[in-house]
């Protein structure tokens, strides 16, 4: 009987036999890429809101405290979005007619809250909690990126498990002392502390504040029941 296939066609399906798992493995990985894409957690995706409100503005431009508006960030689990009131003490004299303001002049007339859509999330089945961050020197930037550049607010990390984890296995790698908390620009390299003293790296910087804010190990950090309770 004649040959079916040529000879050459051995080569074609021993190539074609181990592509095979690498072709499977390959779907995994983009499997997995997509579900840490930003498409899947939300990240970069700009959300719009009912008044076009501009941290970069408000923070970068004319200096305002994050706490004027957050005001529980250092002190309970939530940061806290600010009522009416707090946007209506500089606009009831600063564009206090803008047609990009009337819905806080409604909010304010009405005592009806403005809707802001929320952003960043992590599922209810997992405790987060702001104070403990900020007050042991974890910075703002950390976690939301840089606020003041943005126009309007977007999820700067994914907020998956391994991103909290990462962190809390090597948490000196992102510790600066807590009045830097809100600093957009800090560098461990070239701060100097009260003591006089002037640190080269984050690394140096790390060590001592993880020591002096008595931050505990990985072993502890990383323990489910910490974020799962
Ligand atoms: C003048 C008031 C004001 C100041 C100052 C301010 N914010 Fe905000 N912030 C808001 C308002 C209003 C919102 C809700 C609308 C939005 O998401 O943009 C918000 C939203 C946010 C969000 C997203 C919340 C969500 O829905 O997940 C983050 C993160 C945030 N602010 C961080 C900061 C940081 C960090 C600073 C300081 C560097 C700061 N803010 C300063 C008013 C302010
Ligand atoms: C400390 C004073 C202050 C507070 C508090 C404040 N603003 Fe403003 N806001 C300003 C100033 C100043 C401008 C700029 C006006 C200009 O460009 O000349 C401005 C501009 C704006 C604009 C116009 C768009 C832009 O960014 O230029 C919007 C919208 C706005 N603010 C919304 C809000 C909202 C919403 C809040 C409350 C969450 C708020 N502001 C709180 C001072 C403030
Ligand atoms: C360790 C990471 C981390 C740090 C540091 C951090 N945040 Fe957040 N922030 C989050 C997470 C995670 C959420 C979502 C919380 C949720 O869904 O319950 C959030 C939510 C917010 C919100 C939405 C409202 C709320 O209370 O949930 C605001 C506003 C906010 N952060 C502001 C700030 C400011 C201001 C700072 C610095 C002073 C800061 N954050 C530091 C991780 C962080
Ligand atoms: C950039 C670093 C960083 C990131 C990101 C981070 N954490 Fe933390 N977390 C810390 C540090 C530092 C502490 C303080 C640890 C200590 O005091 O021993 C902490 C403490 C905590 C605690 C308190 C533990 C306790 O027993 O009181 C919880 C809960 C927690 N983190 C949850 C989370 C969750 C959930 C995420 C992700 C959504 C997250 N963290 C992301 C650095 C981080
Ligand atoms: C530092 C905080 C933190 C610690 C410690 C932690 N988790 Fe999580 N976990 C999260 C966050 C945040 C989420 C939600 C985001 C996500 O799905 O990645 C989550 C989600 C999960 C989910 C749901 C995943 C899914 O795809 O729906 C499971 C299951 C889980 N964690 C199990 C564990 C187990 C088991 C441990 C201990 C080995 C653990 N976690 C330790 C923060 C943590």
């Amino acid at each position: 009987m004649a040959q079916l296939f040529p000879k050459s066609m051995n080569v074609v399906m021993r190539v074609g036999l181990l592509a095979l798992p690498l072709f499977a493995a390959g779907a995994g990985v983009a499997g997995a890429a997509f579900f840490r894409s930003d498409y899947t957690t939300g990240a970069r995706e700009v959300v719009e809101q009912p008044v076009p409100f501009s941290h970069k503005h408000h923070v970068a431009q004319l200096g305002i405290d994050c706490r004027y508006c957050h005001t529980s960030v250092y002190d309970s689990a939530a940061a806290g979005l600010p009522p009416t009131k707090t946007c209506m003490n500089c606009h009831q004299q600063i564009w206090q007619s803008a047609d990009l303001l009337g819905p806080v002049r409604d909010s304010y007339a009405k005592g009806v809250p403005i809707a802001w859509t929320k952003i960043h999330n992590v599922p209810h089945y997992t405790y987060f909690n702001h104070s403990i961050h900020v007050n042991k020197g974890v910075g703002c930037i950390s976690c939301h990126g840089h606020i003041d550049e943005m126009n309007l607010v977007y999820q700067s990390k994914t907020l998956l498990m391994e991103w909290c984890l990462d962190c809390h296995r090597e948490p000196e790698k992102h510790l600066r002392p807590v009045d830097e908390v809100q600093n957009m620009r800090f560098a461990a390299a070239g701060y100097t502390d009260a003591t006089g003293k002037t640190y080269t790296s984050q690394a140096e910087l790390g060590r001592e504040l993880k020591h002096k804010h008595l931050v505990r190990e990985a072993a502890v950090l990383t323990n489910c029941s910490i974020c799962h309770r």
